[in-house]
């Protein structure tokens, strides 16, 4: 559809965001094989009422995955939340935070969410020993994804690409699980996680943008690129 390179990427690109008909609209593109949000981007969005929102972009995304966090703070209004979540539609999955703003780890509230068969998105995850615990707890019967935040691993200076490779061996015998490079920061990580076997990446419409520039001649945009300082500098009128 888009250009080879594009369409021989074996990992699942997951839009993230929160604008309804954007969604929408990525939802309904082949390439595009499920949608993700957050608080977050939800409120940048200015959306005001959770379960409206929800629930009228469900009435068009039928068939593949979409996530929805929950947002209680308290791990028994969580399992509350999650359960009403999970209740609006079959292809829905709940984010769980991998701990609470108390740092208590919401372990035992994944257990038992995947022991009641709800999906779940474990999400705000860094590091290996995290991984590790919810390799732990998770059904392996129920599906379920595991979002490593690779961006914000990457902010920090450490190589994300060594935790999400160690993870996929952590869960490789979860057979349901799939990890998530979550919180990306330039279209090369696509292909970096694509390089390391990642099952899904979850991409904001800025970096999907960008993919009309894979494979893109680099001669070509190197001329480009000297035009663009040429124009601008002429139209500043600049002289020395
Ligand atoms: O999917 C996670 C993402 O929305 C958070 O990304 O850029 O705030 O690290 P970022």
């Amino acid at each position: 559809m888009m250009n080879k390179k594009v369409d021989d990427l074996k990992i699942n690109i997951f839009a993230d965001g929160a604008n309804k008909s954007e969604m929408i609209r990525l939802y309904n593109q082949d390439l595009i094989k499920g949608l993700t949000t957050n608080p977050t981007l939800m409120k940048q969005a200015n959306v005001k009422n959770y379960k409206e929102f929800a629930v009228s972009i469900l009435k068009y995304v039928k068939n593949k995955p979409i996530s929805f966090e929950v947002f209680a703070d308290d791990f028994m209004d969580m399992e509350k939340q999650a359960i009403e979540i999970s209740s609006w539609q079959e292809n829905v999955y709940v984010k769980i935070p991998v701990m609470n703003t108390k740092k208590k780890t919401s372990y035992d509230l994944i257990k038992s969410l995947t022991d009641q068969n709800i999906k779940v998105n474990v999400t705000a995850v860094m590091t290996c020993e995290q991984v590790k615990s919810i390799e732990n707890v998770l059904n392996p019967e129920v599906p379920s994804y595991v979002s490593i935040f690779a961006g914000r691993i990457a902010d920090t200076g450490v190589d994300p690409t060594k935790t999400i490779t160690e993870s996929l061996k952590i869960l490789r015998n979860k057979t349901l699980s799939e990890i998530i490079w979550a919180s990306p920061r330039e279209l090369l990580n696509i292909f970096q996680a694509e390089a390391v076997g990642c099952h899904a990446i979850t991409v904001t419409t800025s970096l999907l943008n960008k993919l009309s520039l894979v494979g893109y001649d680099l001669d070509q945009y190197s001329l480009e690129t000297v035009k663009m300082f040429y124009d601008d500098a002429e139209k500043s009128g600049y002289s020395i």
